[in-house]
């Protein structure tokens, strides 16, 4: 088994998803010691958005030394990808989306002819036969009705290059004080104890 890990929150060891995240992996470590791990700290190690400088190197031909510079970040983190079988995602809610370090790793992974592509009938994600955990984080609780481009957003742009087999656990009302935050912490713990379980022993 191997896991491609992905953090994204700007508060490092205070943070809720960073800390779930931690968890999904040691479960894993636990019931399988055997297992490859790959971490993408986008926060401390920021990507380049894609800009006039650079997204012909992602998108289209890679031509100047900072479009090729772009080709080559871009295969790499599709080949971490690739190599990967559970994608593990921590994601902090940033204005009820994600943080801007997570939609760049996107913007690097979504590549036309690589990781989708386009048949008659519409997108067709290229990378199969992965599963995704989402470690996901906000301040207000996860309730319905709350505006919520997070989750779904992920789910979506995961969808397009055919990951589709997705979990989610989540810890909400950080907001809500140092008792609030730690009961939800702990109830993403339990939640994370019981799937990761449940994912190795089928
Ligand atoms: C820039 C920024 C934007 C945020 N936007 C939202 C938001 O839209 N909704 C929400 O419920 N919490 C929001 N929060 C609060 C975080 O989601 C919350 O603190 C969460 O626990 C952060 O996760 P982390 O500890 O993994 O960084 C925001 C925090 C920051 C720094």
């Amino acid at each position: 088994m191997s896991l491609l890990v992905l953090k994204s929150s700007p508060t490092g060891p205070m943070s809720v998803s960073n800390t779930l995240v931690n968890e999904i992996v040691a479960r894993h470590r636990e019931l399988d010691p055997g297992v490859a791990v790959t971490e993408r700290n986008l926060d401390a190690e920021p990507l380049p958005h894609l800009t006039a400088m650079n997204v012909d190197g992602v998108r289209a031909h890679a031509v100047t030394d900072t479009e090729i510079e772009a080709r080559e970040v871009s295969d790499r983190l599709i080949a971490e990808l690739f190599a990967a079988d559970t994608l593990v995602i921590g994601a902090p809610m940033h204005n009820f989306s994600i943080p801007t370090t997570l939609r760049a790793w996107f913007d690097h992974v979504l590549r036309p002819r690589v990781t989708f592509g386009y048949s008659e009938t519409g997108p067709k994600g290229l990378v199969t036969g992965k599963r995704a955990i989402l470690a996901l984080a906000r301040g207000g609780p996860y309730v319905e009705g709350q505006p919520d481009h997070q989750e779904s957003y992920l789910r979506e742009l995961l969808a397009f290059i055919g990951v589709t087999e997705v979990d989610v656990v989540h810890a909400g009302g950080t907001a809500f004080g140092p008792e609030a935050r730690a009961a939800s912490i702990a109830e993403a713990q339990t939640a994370i104890a019981s799937l990761v379980g449940r994912r190795l022993a089928a």
